[in-house]
C-alpha cells in the first residue's frame, strides 16, 4: 500500500467533457482533480464539473483585454488551488506563453490521432479521408504549437472499411478514457 500524497490536476475543457467525467468515474486514479477551467460558458463539461463537486472556474478569453491578462487570472486560480499539473482535455485554444512558463513541463493534452498526424481539428476525419488503417491516441506535453509537443503515449486504434467520423471518434474515445488516467497518474507520481 503507497501512502504516497497525491497530485492535484486542473483540468481545461471546452466542450463535451467525456474525458473529463471518465477521470472522474476511474477508480484507478492516483491523482485528484481539483479544478475545471472552462472558457466556453456554456459547455457541457460545466454541469459534470458540478455533479462531481469540483470547483469550476469558467472565463470567458473575450472579456480580457490580452490573452496574457487571461492567462494571468488562470494561473492565479490554479495557485490558489495549490494545482500542480494541468490535463488539457478538449480545450479549444493554443496555450499561451504565460501559462507554459508558469506550468513548465507540467501541461498535457490528449489528442485523437496518432501524432504527428493529423494535429487540429477533426483529426478522424482527416485519419478517414487519409485512408489510414490504424489511427489513436497520443497523450503529449504542450508547447507553444499546435498539438506539437514531446509525445508521452500513443495508443493505435483500428480503422474499419465501413467507418464514419463517429464511429472512429467513438472508438478512439474508449481508449482515451482509459488512457489519459493511466498515463496522468503515472506521470504524476513521479
Ligand atoms: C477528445 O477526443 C480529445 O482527444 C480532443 O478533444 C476531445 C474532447 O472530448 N482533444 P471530450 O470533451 O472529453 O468528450
Amino acid at each position: 500500500m503507497s501512502f504516497a500524497r497525491r497530485a492535484r490536476v486542473a483540468v481545461f475543457a471546452s466542450g463535451t467533457g467525456s474525458n473529463f467525467e471518465a477521470m472522474m468515474n476511474n477508480t484507478d486514479r492516483e491523482f485528484d482533480v481539483v479544478m475545471l477551467v472552462c472558457d466556453k460558458p456554456k459547455a457541457h463539461v460545466i454541469g459534470k464539473a458540478a455533479s462531481f463537486g469540483v470547483e469550476t472556474v469558467i472565463l470567458d478569453p473575450a472579456k480580457f483585454p490580452s490573452k496574457e491578462a487571461y492567462e494571468t487570472e488562470i494561473i492565479e486560480k490554479l495557485q490558489r488551488a495549490n494545482v500542480e499539473w494541468v490535463a488539457l482535455a478538449g480545450y479549444m485554444r493554443l496555450v499561451g506563453d504565460t501559462l507554459l512558463e508558469a506550468y513548465e513541463n507540467k501541461i498535457i493534452n490528449i489528442h485523437p490521432s496518432l501524432l504527428p498526424s493529423f494535429p487540429g481539428l477533426n483529426a478522424p476525419q482527416q485519419a478517414l479521408e487519409a485512408g489510414v488503417k490504424v489511427s489513436g491516441v497520443t497523450i503529449h506535453y504542450v508547447d507553444e504549437g499546435m498539438d506539437t509537443g514531446p509525445i508521452i503515449a500513443q495508443e493505435p486504434v483500428t480503422v474499419f472499411p465501413n467507418d464514419t467520423e463517429e464511429s472512429l471518434l467513438q472508438r478512439i474515445q474508449q481508449v482515451e478514457h482509459v488512457l489519459y488516467t493511466r498515463i496522468l497518474s503515472q506521470i504524476t507520481r513521479s
